[in-house]
Parts: C-alpha cells; structure tokens; sequence
C-alpha cells in the first residue's frame, strides 16, 4: 500500500498542528498561599478547597484564554516567615500570572510587598486589617475590612447584647486582632458605651487566667475577643472556669471547627462575625454548596471556603477582560471589577483596592454554629 494511505497527508498535518498548538498551550498559573497545616490549619483546607473548587469549575468550562489553569499552592505551615518565601518561590520559581493568598492578615502583609515589587497582581481572599492592600495598586482583596466588622460588632453588642461596659483581649502578634480592636473600641465609644480595659495575649499563647482574673476585677459585663479561633476557644474555657458567665464575642478569626472541639460547652452563647452563611437560599450560595459538598466528601463550605472560590473567580473575570495575563493589564481589569456576582455577595473593588459586603453573625447552639442574622454593610 502507498505510503500516503497508510499515513494519510492530511493525519499529519492534524497531528503537527496539535503538537504546536500542545505547546502554546502550557497552562497558566496562578499561586496559591495557604496554612494548609498548623495552627490555622482549617483556615488554610477551607480556603484551599474553595479555591480549588473554582479553578477546577473553570478548566471544565475551557480554562482562562484558551489554556487550562494550574493551581501551584504553598503550605505556610501557619508559620511566620513562611508566606513571604512561598510567594518569593511562587513569583520567581513558577512565574505565576497571580498570587492568591492568605486567609490572615498578617501573612497577607508578609506576601504584599513581594507581589507588588514583582507587578504580580495579588488577592487576599480573607485578610480583612485595611493595611494588606494598603502596601500598593497590584493588592486586591474580595472581602469587608475590620472598619465595617468592628463597628458592626459594637453595634451588635449594644442594640442586641445590650453590653453598656466590655473589655477587649486581643492578640499583640497579630495584625489583624490588633486592628480589629482598635475598629471595636472606636464603634463602642461612639455609641455611647465604655471599654473598661484592654487586656493584651500573643498567638500560641494557652493560659489566659492573669489577664481573665483582671477583667474578673473590672465588673464589666462582656469581653470582645479578636483572635483566632484556637486562643478563642481556649478564653472562653478559662473565662467560664473563673465563673465569668457574660457574652464573649469575636470576629471572623472564630470561625472553624476547632472552636467547637476545643470550646466544647464553654462556647456555647458565643457570637462573632463572618462573612457568608451556608444557609443563605440565594440560588448562587445554594449551588455552591452543593458543588463543594459533592467534590469535598458532604462538609459544608464555610466563609473561607466561600470567599477562596469568590477571589479565583474574581481574578478569572479580570483576566477574561484584560484578555492577557500581563501582570499590569490584569491589574487594571481587577481594579475596574463592579458588581460581579459572587458567593459572598457582589463584589465591587473600591479605590482602595477592597470590598464591600454584608457580615453575617453567628452564634453556637447546641454544639454547632447556627446564623443569627446578616448585616449590611
Ligand atoms: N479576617 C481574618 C484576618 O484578617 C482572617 C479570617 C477570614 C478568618 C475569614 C476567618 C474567616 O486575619
């Protein structure tokens, strides 16, 4: 038989140009940094499922321009130090088009100054202290900041706790609670109530007892808490030990499992702030539910989880409209983001780089998180 039946011309061709078209086609990648172990293990599992979640829902739909997207992510270990050398990693070793990344604000402001000095546009899914997008114009984040959920949480404690005179113990290590205090305190005493004292721990720290046995001698009638979730529980175990029995109440950082395991009853009637409810019915949170349950063995997103899927598709709608993955370009199409529709709300990026959304508040009962009402912003 003649060769040109046996390898037709035309079987050639097709096979070269899939061949070329193979190696124009690497797929873009975007960095993911995430406390994927330690401390804030299930923030970073959370947010990492979300994120994934959103990346793979995108590949089955086509990818980004043409190409599949391959997500590259680094374990921080919850560590200090570690975000900053996995962004370094992610921006010079995997020449990502985008960092996504990280849950708390302090790992956020080891990462910003790495991605802004290299152009590589970031986006904070979660860190909410205003100082993470504030390091310069390739900084992005898709959720409030502590301004909005200070005061919404100084206003929760007067009109609904009915607190008159609280105290506020909060993490010296940690960017975030720092802030979250100072936007607390502000929104407290503007409302006509009284912050008898401020009690100061560090992050890792496991006995409250001096700082708890100093509010005991206030006579305050509840304690603002801004920390993470592990120090949290671990206060209001130690707080109901010494027969404190008044509100103690936090913010986002309180969110994940462990509050529950290691809080056990002494969290119960606790309540703090976050940013998206699973039990919204709004058809977008209803389907994303769904999604993330069927590809995450039933366990139900939380705001992490919400808030990674939102910022990957955030970034994916930017680079769609930039039509290029040129660092500057994508972050002039992240800038101009307005009202793209998202699990966690609509997102509109403000001058500063931030969004705006409602917090939803939460408490515990009967050993499980139960929504209690949302706010707008
Ligand atoms: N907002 C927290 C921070 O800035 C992180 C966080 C986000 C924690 C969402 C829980 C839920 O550090």
């Amino acid at each position: 038989m003649p060769f040109a039946f046996r390898h037709p011309f035309w079987l050639l061709m097709v096979a070269s140009l899939l061949a070329l078209r193979a190696a124009g086609q690497e797929p873009l990648k975007v960095g993911e940094v995430a406390s994927l172990t330690g401390k804030e293990g299930t923030f970073g599992q959370s947010s990492h499922k979300g994120t994934l979640l959103a990346v793979e829902k995108l590949n089955a739909g086509g990818g980004l321009l043409g190409r599949k997207i391959e997500l590259v992510t680094e374990d921080n270990q919850s560590k200090q130090g570690e975000s900053a050398t996995a962004t370094r990693k992610l921006i010079s070793r995997d020449k990502v088009i985008a960092v996504l990344g990280e849950v708390a604000s302090s790992r956020s402001l080891e990462m910003a100054p790495l991605a802004q000095a290299a152009h590589v546009p970031m986006i904070s899914p979660s860190s909410t202290n205003p100082k993470v997008t504030a390091i310069g114009d390739y900084i992005f984040r898709v959720c409030f900041i502590d301004p909005f959920q200070g005061t919404v949480m100084a206003k929760f404690a007067r009109d609904t706790l009915h607190l008159r005179r609280v105290a506020v113990l909060d993490s010296v290590s940690s960017a975030y609670s720092v802030g979250l205090a100072k936007y607390f305190k502000a929104g407290f005493a503007a409302g006509g109530g009284t912050i008898a004292l401020e009690q100061k721990y560090s992050e890792g720290d496991k006995d409250f007892k001096a700082q708890l046995t100093v509010i005991k001698a206030a006579g305050v009638d509840g304690i603002f808490v801004p920390g993470y979730y592990t120090e949290a529980a671990l206060i209001c175990r130690q707080a109901r030990q010494l027969g404190l029995d008044y509100p103690i109440f936090g913010g986002d950082g309180w969110e994940g499992s462990p509050l529950l395991e290691i809080g056990g009853k002494a969290v119960e009637g606790i309540y703090y702030s976050t940013h998206y409810s699973p039990e919204n019915q709004a058809p977008a949170v209803q389907a994303f539910v769904r999604d993330f349950q069927a590809r995450f063995g039933g366990e139900i997103p939380d705001a992490m989880a919400a808030l990674g899927y939102d910022s990957a598709m955030v970034l994916a709608d930017a680079v769609r409209r930039a039509g290029t993955t040129e660092g500057d370009k994508v972050r002039d199409a992240l800038a101009a983001t307005k009202d793209y529709p998202g699990v966690t709300g609509s997102t509109t990026i403000d001058a500063q780089r931030n969004a705006s959304k409602a917090a939803a508040i939460f408490t515990v009962q009967d050993g499980k998180f139960k929504f209690v009402e949302s706010i707008a912003p």
